[in-house]
């Protein structure tokens, strides 16, 4: 049977941006270093009054179509992953159909449409769900569409508030896919979590610090069950390991503990023995509290040995160059970290043919998702059809009084008019709930 995977990705932000350091900072009179040292956090992307989670996943998709010189009859099955949805009842993706159709001046009538929800991870399902359909052999030769789309926004004064995000990730599933092939070794973490949750209401309640730890706890538990299902985690197996990143921060958290975990009975752990000394075992300790002691100082230890920094620069470090820059997009976050990764590699000229991805997907509530992938020959080409540094380059950067008001806008606070503050040029805009996504 053909490989299954990821055939081509658009990525699409929303236009303003907000400078964390320069901007918001010194508004709610915190230390910039905060947002760029301790989140690993510059800007963030936000929508402008025209943009909302359909029309940037519909932007993104119509030039991934475009791209891919595909038409609607290409295209077999439609699914978007959010957290953002505005309807109880009708799918996204039935909004964002209705674009492609106008555009296409054809119907997408054939198409099986559906909506994935499991806060981030969903994106990451909805892949899922994509490849088995393929795999299945149910999809007729058709392809499929998934889009994880968000405008990941916090009540104001939220501590979440400094790493919100908005932006849409378009990404084609096929067979014999130019980007990466799926495998079929998955690993899963998942428990009953109120740590992040959106019980109808606009805004998540969070418990961010908790949340750090839930994260953490499942993203193990998924990497010890990918082991289990015959999945190799040996560090240098992996030319990159995107994570889901709703700040680089929490990653640097999450790759510290994943390195410590993957070199256990490794030669790599022999030779980090020979500088630190071996990782505390359990047994060695009279409480358990003693010796989550230890081995929170041996990860420390770890992080600053010249191995982990190497480790780090060549398989982490890449796969945040986009997310300083656009926060954190809930769905999409680690389908662009892919991106990022596979965009830096190909800026160095690194040769990533035939190499491993490992894919740390996770989403509130809680849920994590590691799976390996294979890049693909015609991986540089795709990359290289990416336009999302323009984009992010040519965002307009917005003062604090507009953010107060762009806030209040996507808060759905329908007695505030405020003017676009950036002009849509040949792209579908939101223009009121009658019209939704008329192409300008
Ligand atoms: N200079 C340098 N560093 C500084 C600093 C300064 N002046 N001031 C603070 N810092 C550091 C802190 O030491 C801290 O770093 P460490 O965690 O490494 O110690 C970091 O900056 C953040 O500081 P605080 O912890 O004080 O920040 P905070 O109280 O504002 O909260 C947060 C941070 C909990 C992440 C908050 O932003 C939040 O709630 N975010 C939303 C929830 C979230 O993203 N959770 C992540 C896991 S859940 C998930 O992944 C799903 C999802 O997408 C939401």
């Amino acid at each position: 049977m053909a490989e299954v995977g990821i055939d081509g990705i658009e990525i699409r932000t929303g236009k303003l941006k907000l400078d964390l350091a320069e901007t918001f900072a010194p508004a709610q009179g915190d230390d910039p270093e905060k947002f760029t040292k301790g989140l690993g956090l510059y800007t963030s992307s936000f929508p402008d009054v025209y943009e909302d989670i359909v029309t940037m996943a519909a932007n993104a998709s119509h030039r991934l179509l475009d791209r891919k010189d595909l038409s609607l009859e290409d295209i077999g099955r439609i699914d978007v992953a959010t957290e953002s949805a505005f309807d109880k009842s009708k799918p996204v993706s039935t909004y964002v159909a209705g674009c492609l159709e106008q555009v296409f001046e054809d119907d997408l009538h054939h198409a099986n449409k559906g909506e994935r929800k499991f806060a981030c991870v969903a994106g990451t399902q909805a892949l899922d769900d994509a490849y088995n359909w393929i795999r299945a052999g149910r999809n007729q030769g058709r392809k499929a569409l998934v889009i994880a789309t968000d405008t990941a926004l916090y009540e104001r004064d939220d501590p979440g508030e400094s790493t919100q995000g908005a932006g849409a990730v378009a990404m084609l599933i096929d067979e014999n896919p130019d980007l990466v092939a799926f495998s079929d070794a998955q690993g899963y973490g998942s428990a009953d979590e109120t740590d992040f949750l959106k019980p109808n209401q606009q805004f998540p309640s969070v418990d961010g610090k908790r949340s750090m730890q839930v994260y953490l706890a499942r993203m193990r538990e998924a990497m010890e069950d990918f082991e289990r299902n015959g999945g190799d985690t040996h560090p240098d197996n992996f030319a990159l390991i995107p994570f889901h990143t709703p700040f680089p921060g929490m990653v640097r958290r999450a790759a510290a503990l994943g390195f410590r975990h993957c070199i256990r009975g490794t030669e790599v752990e022999e030779e980090v023995a020979d500088e630190i000394g071996h990782q505390p075992r359990e047994e060695s300790f009279d409480s358990h509290d003693e010796f989550l002691e230890a081995q929170k100082e041996y990860t420390e230890t770890l992080t600053e040995t010249e191995m982990y920094s190497q480790w780090y620069a060549q398989t982490i470090e890449p796969t945040l160059a986009i997310s300083r820059y656009v926060g954190n997009w809930y769905t999409g976050s680690v389908h662009i970290a892919r991106a990022a990764g596979l965009q830096e590699a190909l800026e160095e000229g690194r040769d990533l043919t035939g190499r491993q991805l490992l894919v740390g997907s996770y989403g509130s509530g809680a849920q994590a998702e590691i799976h390996a992938e294979t890049i693909q020959p015609g991986w540089e080409d795709e990359l290289g059809q990416l336009n999302i540094d323009e984009q992010i380059e040519n965002r307009r950067d917005i003062s604090f009084d507009e953010y107060e008001q762009i806030h209040d806008v996507h808060n759905h606070a329908e007695s505030i008019e405020m003017d676009p503050l950036t002009t849509p040029e040949g792209e579908f805009v939101f223009d009121g709930w009658g019209r939704m996504g008329e192409r300008k």
